[in-house]
């Protein structure tokens, strides 16, 4: 008899031992595999039905989180790491079909169950349509829904699989994707083959847009890792009260909403690559607890007393001059000379304009593919514009630019008339926008905080830096308005 976990990893269970608590799998080796037991969120408003199903979900061996309306269990499902969602359709605040929507639209892969009661077939019908796994009749039969639950997860996990390898198929061949011809980019490029085998850290120093993040999957999909999760932390997005829960993980009771314990993202990174973005962001307290973990590779969750253990490669990325943020005693020294082992500088395009014509054809190809057009190239008049531009926002503005005018002009060949006003006149954006007398405060706000963001080319931290406001809250404000600028 063997674990599904063991016979993942081809270990003898008698070399094993369970340790319930943290539901890790400790070999004998000193090696660890985590078991993850799936986490299943319960929306239901009546909480007879709603304790009775958590109960049944528990003894099951799921970790069952319970909300007692859409909006809560919404706000659950964002928090906590949900597997798979369960809800009721008449609820109060939010219900179950605006629940599903929402579910669908944050992370699609999540199986979502409905439970219609007697009157509400029709709109379980209609969930079905919006995506719902199925659906079950109240009462709640536990052999039903425990079929239910199963068939959900292997299918989930299937997609999973599916999509795991068609990316890094589509990843193995990465370089083709990051186009560069200048001597600068040749020269990383090799840099980048040298170093990609050895788990040495790396430090990725370059201006908004220039493509930190491709290099970084670059680096792990050429490195033994390559088979092994990349998991991003985007430090400036975490608030300081859950950078470390997000880095470290949890254990349930760990502070007031921690209902259920968590992993951390170093966890998850496990035998891969951890991708720290915007690394200058992460505040003093926790950059001591990261040299901790570069320097032994220990951890505990936050709440916990169990020492872990990883093995991971730390590839870090900033857009910002960093050993001026250590003279500043803004970021800690020694942290910086961790991560800096190995020193990738992405120069801006400025500093490369011979590749704008590759970039250009490059992503002409690649809007043509995506949108099916048949854009056949650009005239020599608007490359030579293209070419002499000031991109502030580097390749993604680029990017941007090229996407944008296949998709509103669908020319047969991007020419002159295809450009911004402010393009051919060599001028920036305007700087003022009119706002009419009475607009509420709200609109004024969004509408200003867009507009920054175009100014700054989708730089939030330029734009943070202009609106006065911190970069954490300009990340918060445009998740808030639902809409992801990124250029
Ligand atoms: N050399 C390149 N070849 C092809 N595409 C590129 C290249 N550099 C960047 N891009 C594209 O430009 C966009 C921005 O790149 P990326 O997100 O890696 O930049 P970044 O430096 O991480 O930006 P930020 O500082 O804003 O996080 C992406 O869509 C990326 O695919
Ligand atoms: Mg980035």
């Amino acid at each position: 008899m063997s674990s599904p976990a063991c016979r993942r990893q081809g270990v003898q269970s008698s070399e094993t031992k369970d340790n319930p608590e943290f539901n890790i799998l400790i070999l004998r080796t000193g090696v660890y595999e985590i078991m993850d037991k799936k986490v299943i969120l319960i929306a239901e408003d009546d909480p007879k039905v709603g304790e009775s199903l958590r109960l049944l979900l528990k003894k099951r061996g799921y970790d069952a989180l319970l909300a007692s309306n859409g909006k809560e269990a919404l706000s659950l499902f964002r928090r906590e790491g949900v597997d798979l969602v369960i809800t009721d359709l008449v609820m109060p605040k939010m219900d179950g079909i605006e629940l599903l929507e929402a579910i669908k639209g944050l992370r699609p892969e999540t199986e979502v169950i409905v439970i219609s009661a007697q009157g509400t077939i029709e709109r379980a019908v209609q969930a079905m349509k919006l995506g719902a796994f199925d659906f079950i009749e109240k009462p709640i039969n536990p052999r039903v829904i425990s079929l239910l639950l199963e068939r959900a997860l292997e299918k989930q996990s299937l997609i999973l699989q599916n999509r795991d390898l068609r990316s890094r198929l589509e990843d193995k061949f990465h370089f083709k994707n990051i186009v560069g011809r200048s001597e600068k980019m040749v020269s990383m490029f090799e840099l980048i083959r040298h170093i990609a085998p050895y788990d040495s850290s790396v430090l990725i120093i370059g201006e908004s847009g220039t493509g930190k993040e491709l290099i970084a999957h670059a680096i792990h999909f050429n490195s033994p890792r390559a088979s092994m999760p990349f998991i991003k932390v985007s430090c400036a997005s975490l608030s300081e009260g859950i950078i470390e829960s997000e880095l470290f993980g949890h254990e349930k009771g760990a502070f007031t909403g921690a209902i259920a314990s968590r992993k951390g993202r170093f966890e998850m990174a496990h035998q891969g690559t951890l991708f720290l973005d915007e690394v200058e962001d992460i505040p003093p307290a926790t950059q001591i607890k990261l040299l901790r973990v570069l320097q032994e590779g220990e951890f505990e969750r936050v709440g916990g007393n169990k020492t872990l253990q990883v093995s991971l490669r730390i590839v870090a990325a900033s857009n910002r001059d960093l050993p001026e943020e250590v003279r500043k005693g803004n970021f800690r020294e020694d942290l910086y000379y961790r991560l800096n082992v190995v020193n990738i500088h992405l120069p801006p395009l400025r500093e490369r304009k011979e590749d704008i014509p590759f970039l250009a054809h490059f992503f002409i190809d690649k809007f043509n593919q995506k949108y099916k057009m048949n854009v056949k190239g650009i005239s020599q008049k608007a490359m030579n514009l293209l070419i002499g531009h000031e991109w502030s926002g580097n390749v993604r503005e680029l990017e941007n630019t090229i996407e944008s005018i296949l998709v509103i002009n669908h020319p047969e060949v991007i020419d002159l008339q295809h450009l911004s006003k402010e393009m051919k006149e060599g001028k920036e954006r305007p700087e003022v926008i009119p706002i009419k007398i009475g607009t509420p405060l709200e609109e004024v706000e969004r509408e200003m905080l867009i507009q920054t963001l175009k100014a700054t080319k989708g730089n939030k931290r330029r734009a943070a830096e202009l609106l006065g406001i911190n970069v954490r809250t300009i990340h918060r404000k445009i998740e808030e308005m639902g809409e992801p600028y990124s250029g």
